[in-house]
This record gives structure tokens, C-alpha cells and sequence, in this order.
């Protein structure tokens, strides 16, 4: 990817569309930081947001659910081979415009391993807020959850 393809303005952020299902689906089967089935994407579909490149690639995708005056983002996901190059921030901040004007709290839960996710989360203001105990399970290995929040 070119520095110039790298702008934010080559990015945007659209709505999963059914073409796009199966390439979101299997682009995140191998993460194990995403918890969610294909069902739960499939049920969710209305919230699914694709970031796509200029030539209209998927690049990552994130999750918007919106309750006014709250929101909750899910699985936020840039390809792995995209990853370190800013794409996390645009996918967000892009997320950010799509929410509705009446939403003034934005929440998410990420697990306290997740040291990258952690540092992009604080880096665009989101604070803690809590935890869940054994929120992430795998196998029989458990990580706690933090619940971070950002006033919009
Ligand atoms: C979390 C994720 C979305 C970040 O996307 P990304 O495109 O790599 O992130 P960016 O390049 O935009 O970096 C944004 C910030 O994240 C942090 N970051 C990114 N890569 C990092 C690294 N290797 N080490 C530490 N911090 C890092 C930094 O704070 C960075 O801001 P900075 O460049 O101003 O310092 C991506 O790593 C991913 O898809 N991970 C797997 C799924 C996941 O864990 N999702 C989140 C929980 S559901």
C-alpha cells in the first residue's frame, strides 16, 4: 500500500453488504481476539461496517450497536497484514461519524491482554471503566475484560 493509498480519504467506512459476508467471515476465523460465531454476524448483520481500500477492498470491519444516548462497538478488525499502519485509527474515527447525533456515550469491552487494542482505544480518549471477570474464555485458559468508555 502506497503512502498515498494510506490517506484517510482513500478509506470508507459502508455497510456490510451480503457479497461482503463471507470475506469478513473468513478474514477473522483465524483471529482469536474476535469471539463471535458466524451466527452472531449473521444475526447481526444490520451493524456490520466494512472499511474498504480506494479499489473497494475489505480492509477491516467493525461492529455499531446503537441504543441512544449509547453505543457499543465490537470487534474491531484491520487485516493482519495492513496492521501498524494508522488503518485502526481511520476504521474508528469513521465509526465515530456514523453514529447518530443522539448517542453522547460510547462503550466497548477488550481483554486485558490486548496491549495494541488497549493502546488505540486510549489513544482516542476512551477510559476504564470497569471489568468483567472471565469474560474471554478459550480453551480453559480466561482473560478479564475491560470496559472502557469515550463521551462523544
Ligand atoms: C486492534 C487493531 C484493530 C488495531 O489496528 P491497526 O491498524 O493495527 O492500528 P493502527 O495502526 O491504527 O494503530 C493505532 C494505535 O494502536 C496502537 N498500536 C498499533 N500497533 C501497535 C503495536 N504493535 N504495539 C503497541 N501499540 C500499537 C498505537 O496506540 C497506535 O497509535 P499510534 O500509531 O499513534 O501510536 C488490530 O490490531 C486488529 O485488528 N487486531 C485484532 C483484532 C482485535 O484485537 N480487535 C480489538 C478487540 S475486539
Amino acid at each position: 500500500m502506497s503512502h498515498s493509498e494510506r490517506d484517510s480519504n482513500s478509506f470508507s467506512l459502508e455497510k456490510l453488504r451480503k457479497t461482503h459476508l463471507p470475506i469478513v467471515w473468513d478474514m477473522q476465523k483465524s483471529e482469536t481476539l474476535i469471539t463471535w460465531s458466524e451466527r452472531q454476524f449473521v444475526e447481526s448483520y444490520d451493524n456490520v461496517y466494512v472499511l474498504l481500500s480506494g479499489n473497494k477492498e475489505i480492509v477491516g470491519f467493525t461492529v455499531i450497536l446503537e441504543n441512544p444516548p449509547d453505543a457499543e462497538i465490537h470487534n474491531l478488525f484491520i487485516c493482519n497484514e495492513l496492521r501498524g499502519r494508522g488503518l485502526g485509527k481511520i476504521l474508528f474515527k469513521q465509526a465515530i461519524q456514523m453514529l447518530s447525533a443522539e448517542v453522547e456515550n460510547l462503550y466497548l469491552e477488550v481483554s486485558e491482554d490486548n496491549n495494541i487494542a488497549i493502546a488505540l482505544y486510549k489513544s482516542l480518549g476512551f477510559e476504564e471503566i470497569g471489568a468483567r471477570k472471565n469474560y474471554y474464555r478459550k480453551g480453559s485458559t480466561a482473560s478479564n475484560a475491560i470496559i472502557m468508555h469515550l463521551l462523544i
